[in-house]
């Protein structure tokens, strides 16, 4: 397995980081326009190798996308992150040129690449990597629920007082602040659902705190998150390199699935090696299929700022 991820900044240098560590994968290739920068991560990285115990080949370049040919899996981090107050759409203009050329330069020397999209706004991204590149749909991948999973598990936890392992639900839907849909009624505890040890109110807060999990964090970071996003991306590139039939809520192209069409949004998938291997039409509650909708007229309403 080659990986390679684009974008050597804070989240692009921590999902190579994690991915290493995990040492599934033969190599990892980083890739950064600034001069030297790449390289440097990269081989710091190498020099955690013996510390840390991990084989995996981390090699940086400064652009040079012949160093990333025969990936079978490509992540693109680049583009700009939030500062404080800003939504992840106002990135749209600097980004969407920035991951339709990537993309492009991606595939031309890895044709059967899977691209898994972190860049954001990631589902616009994601769905632009769609519009402009002949790449077939279940290998264009967005990663953004697998990380507001783990960010209401966190929320849940605290508000059980219980370990994080007790917990499990997930997120769905876009990846905004209001477009999540954190599903709190099928969220449990050791398989017990948590609306028997959480009022309906400690819910409803806990799935505000979600929503805004990547706003809180940077409001107080100055700049957008990387442990979480580096490590969600991780387990969903090893879950296609071990071809473990694994299920993240991923974003992805929707053609009729939960009733909606053309766009890509957070919906249960199951992850093995051709990528998207089977989209999960769980049952939503009412209630969530209304939030569902809501969430998808917001990632449509971005989407037609593209100028495809
Ligand atoms: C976040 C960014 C990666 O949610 O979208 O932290």
């Amino acid at each position: 397995m080659k990986v390679t991820v684009v974008g050597a900044g804070a989240v692009g240098a921590s999902c190579a980081e994690y991915i290493a560590i995990k040492d599934f994968a033969a190599e990892v290739v980083i890739l950064d326009i600034k001069e030297g920068y790449a390289e440097g991560k990269a081989m710091d990285l190498m020099q955690t190798a013996s510390l840390n115990g991990f084989d995996t080949k981390v090699v940086g370049s400064t652009n040079d996308y012949s160093k990333t040919a025969g990936s079978d899996v490509c992540v693109i981090t680049s583009g700009i992150p939030r500062k404080p107050g800003m939504t992840r759409e106002e990135l749209i203009g600097i980004n969407a040129g920035i991951v339709k050329t990537v993309s492009s330069n991606l595939i031309e020397h890895s044709p059967n690449t899977i691209i898994i999209v972190v860049s954001n706004p990631m589902d616009t991204m994601t769905y632009l990597v769609h519009k402009t590149t002949s790449l077939p749909k279940n290998r264009i991948i967005g990663m953004g629920g697998a990380l507001d999973s783990a960010r209401f598990k966190f929320r849940l936890a605290e508000a059980l007082g219980c370990p994080i392992s007790d917990v499990d639900g997930m997120v769905i839907g876009g990846h905004s602040d209001k477009g999540m849909v954190p599903m709190t009624a099928k969220a449990v505890r050791n398989g017990v659902p948590v609306s028997e040890f959480l009022s309906p109110e400690r819910l409803e807060q806990v799935s505000a705190d979600t929503k805004v999990g990547g706003a809180t964090l940077t409001g107080l970071l100055g700049t957008s998150a990387w442990y979480a996003p580096g490590a969600a991306v991780s387990e969903l590139v090893k879950a296609i390199a071990l071809d473990s039939k694994k299920m993240f809520p991923c974003s992805s192209l929707l053609e009729g699935e939960f009733g909606l069409n053309d766009l890509c949004i957070g919906v249960p998938v199951i992850l093995g090696k051709n990528g998207i291997e089977k989209i999960v039409e769980i049952d939503l509650s009412d209630a969530e299929k209304a939030k569902m909708i809501e969430s998808a007229e917001g990632v449509k309403k971005t989407n037609g700022l593209l100028e495809l």
